[in-house]
């Protein structure tokens, strides 16, 4: 019998990793809002280590607090951070699992921008306010580009002494890297803005600016939008960058010494297409009421999507270009990308089912994948495969009710069908990653 390929060693250029899934970026606010971890940050990540995936990739950390999206995330902007992340390190490494930190930058991606933020504007490579949230930024100077570099160069280093596995750019989703890559965000007239080479001179400043750092030996992969989708909701916006666009942003970021790409999609966060599946606007608006201050339309979409008679409206907008497609929705961006590379390529988006899975790295559109939501439902789902079930017996249904919690409470699986009904099971079960509170 052929081995199967989901539990096959995947071998990067500077590690390898036991098997090909990986959990993808996904966290609650767990942390302090200084930006010091907490042990909840590390029960989240053992419970996926105890349940099979070959590597974990951290959710957002940002290289500096301007560039957080909320406070009470840790951070990785200076070296007193160090202790934290080598003893989330060292407990994920006690389930033979690999630990890639996900170094971010908001831009002007600033959900709740926190009270060290209040009285700035967030950066970016525009002035222009951002048309989904209105987020309003401040167009980066030259020496405030030079200091961010640097501040993702630090945050790389500082993951190699704390002895964790890699590092991952956030160049997706519309932040700060993407609103340089992206022909719908970058309006500057400089070197860092109008053609492709300048748009994509930010992100390869950082990755070369890291490998000064911290040489050639470390795991570096950079997460990138294969598509914008930049018009997806504002049918007035410019379209963004095109797969084709991206297929030569991968080729030169494998020139500038990344190792792996790591494929999502969308310009914005939350996109219609990211995560895809379902919309729970009246669930949404429970917490979106969080952000009414941080932009000039987010009243305006908190209105239409509490309002039961104007939620037609918001849905209509949403889904206009969501497509039907769950499981593997990138991939076949993912397929295009493997084909002009020579790095391995992992993909997200939707993926649930081993044998989907199997399918689509034997097929050559991916060397693995990652996986957030169906994780965060069944954090057992690789052990689950193990056993040689194909999906697990109550799945992720996609219903993105843990995205609408996330911005107020507890991150964890809000699907109240999947406990039963049983409404108090299901906080149970949220509510366990504060345990052990680390003061037993
Ligand atoms: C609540 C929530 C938080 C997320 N946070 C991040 C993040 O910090 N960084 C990131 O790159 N992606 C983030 N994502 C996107 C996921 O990593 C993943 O790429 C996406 O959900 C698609 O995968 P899935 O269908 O397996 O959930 C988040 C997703 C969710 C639902
Ligand atoms: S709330 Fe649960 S079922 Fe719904 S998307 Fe999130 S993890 Fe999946």
């Amino acid at each position: 019998m052929e081995p199967d390929i989901i539990f096959q060693p995947l071998n990067f250029r500077n590690l390898t990793v036991k098997n090909r899934i990986f959990r993808s970026n996904i966290s609650g606010r767990f942390d302090n809002y200084d930006g010091s971890g907490t042990q909840t940050r590390i029960n989240w990540e053992e419970k996926f280590a105890r349940g099979g995936v070959g590597g974990i990739i951290s959710s957002f950390v940002p290289v500096s607090i301007r560039g957080r999206i909320v406070p009470n995330y840790a951070t990785i902007d200076r070296d007193e951070r160090i202790p934290f992340w080598r003893k989330l390190g060292e407990k994920v490494h006690e389930y033979d699992c690999k630990f890639i930190m996900q170094l971010s930058h908001s831009g002007r991606q600033q959900d709740i921008a926190g009270i060290e933020n209040l009285k700035r504007k967030p950066l970016s490579s525009t002035s222009k306010i951002e048309s989904f949230h209105g987020f309003r930024p401040q167009a980066m100077t030259h020496a405030e580009i030079q200091e961010t570099v640097q501040h993702f160069a630090d945050g790389a280093r500082r993951a190699r002494q704390a002895g964790l596995d890699g590092v991952e750019l956030h160049g997706a989703n519309g932040y700060l890297i993407t609103q340089f890559l992206s022909s719908g965000v970058n309006d500057r007239t400089d070197e860092y803005g109008g053609s492709l080479e300048n748009r994509a001179r930010f992100l390869l400043d950082v990755i070369r600016a890291i490998r000064r750092e911290v040489g050639n030996d470390f795991h570096l992969q950079v997460k990138i939008s294969a598509v914008d989708f930049n018009a997806a909701v504002i049918p007035w916006e410019k379209k963004g960058n095109t797969l084709e666009d991206t297929l030569q942003i991968c080729r030169w970021v494998e020139e500038a010494g990344a190792d792996a790409i790591h494929v999502s999609t969308g310009s914005l966060f939350p996109h219609p297409r990211n995560p895809i599946g379902g919309l729970p606007a009246e669930m949404i608006a429970q917490t979106y009421d969080s952000m009414i201050s941080s932009g000039v339309f987010t009243f305006r979409n908190f209105l239409l999507m509490r309002y039961r008679l104007l939620r037609p409206i918001f849905r209509l907008l949403w889904n206009r270009q969501r497509g039907k497609v769950i499981e593997g929705v990138n991939l076949e961006d993912s397929r295009a990308i493997k084909k002009n590379v020579q790095i391995p390529v992992l993909c997200t988006g939707g993926f649930q089912t081993a044998s989907f899975i199997r399918q689509a790295i034997n097929t050559g559109a991916c060397d693995g994948v990652s996986i957030a939501r169906a994780l965060v439902a069944n954090n057992d789902l690789v052990n689950i495969f193990a056993q040689g079930k194909d999906r697990p017996e109550k799945p992720c249904t996609h219903c993105n009710k843990c995205l609408a919690n996330v911005i107020e409470n507890p991150l964890g699986c809000y699907e109240v069908s999947r406990y039963d009904g049983d409404y108090d099971a299901m906080i149970r079960q949220v509510m366990s990653v504060f345990i052990p509170s680390g003061f037993e």
